[in-house]
């Protein structure tokens, strides 16, 4: 795992976008794994603006995102179909044929969850996945307790998430009790994996999983520790419990 300490979270997004403007460049169709969350807004913002000044072009990228919630309709303004559109594809020069992401009002979940592997496998696979990290350590919306084996799936969501993530909606009984996500397994057939991390409220996450190597399902991100090409990118509030030695 090599570990990219950076200073806050303008930072991130700085040096995140370089990792995937590279990539877009090097190869102009490449299939990218997308996050949403607070964490990768600075990088699709740096996305957006080396777009506009450079020009670099998503004409042949294809999209895959992680998850979205059961229940919320696209143009919900808290489902991740809305959250992507309003903080990227809206902004680059992407075809809407080239964007997925699972649907979560689709009448059939389990059905929805293997078309879902069924067309990362035709797009030929993940060249870059980004993540971004719970405070639990769950990725996507992989909970703890999840199989490491599992495929996509519908999962349902622990208090402690919907918690979390209640500061986008009115109520906490407004957050959806269920959500459908990548599995452990689709991450870690990503060829490479970018995971980010920023603010104080990602330090513990990250000091479990900097600090030790054990690999649990009680702590979904540990799964990481067995794939060859993971990035880390934090900032130091996030990565103020790490060791030094391990920050050098
Ligand atoms: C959400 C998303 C995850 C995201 C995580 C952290 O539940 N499903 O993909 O990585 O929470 O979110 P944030 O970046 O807002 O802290």
């Amino acid at each position: 795992m090599h570990i990219i300490p950076v200073k806050d979270f303008n930072d991130l997004g700085r040096k995140a976008s370089q990792f995937i403007i590279q990539l877009v460049r090097e190869k102009p169709d490449a299939v990218l794994g997308l996050a949403t969350g607070s964490t990768p807004k600075s990088t699709y913002k740096e996305l957006i603006q080396d777009h506009r000044l450079n020009g670099t072009s998503y004409q042949h990228v294809r999209t895959v995102n992680l998850d979205e919630y059961v229940g919320l309709a696209k143009d919900n303004p808290n489902s991740y179909h809305y959250f992507m559109r309003d903080q990227f594809f809206n902004h680059i020069d992407i075809p809407d044929r080239n964007i997925y992401i699972p649907n979560g009002l689709a009448s059939d979940l389990d059905e929805e969850c293997r078309r879902y592997d069924r067309l990362i496998t035709e797009l030929g696979g993940v060249d870059l996945q980004i993540l971004g990290i719970g405070r639990n350590g769950h990725i996507g919306f992989n909970e703890p307790g999840t199989s490491f084996e599992v495929m996509t799936h519908v999962v349902d969501l622990t208090l402690d998430t919907r918690k979390a993530n209640a500061r986008f909606f009115n109520t906490l009984e407004e957050v959806p009790k269920q959500a459908i996500t990548m599995g452990i397994k689709n991450i870690l057939q990503s060829r490479s994996i970018l995971l980010l991390a920023s603010g104080p409220s990602k330090a513990d996450a990250m000091a479990r999983l900097l600090n030790e190597s054990k690999i649990t399902n009680a702590f979904p991100a540990s799964s990481l520790h067995q794939h060859r090409n993971v990035t880390v990118i934090a900032d130091e509030d996030a990565l103020s419990m790490v060791y030094l030695e391990r920050r050098a």
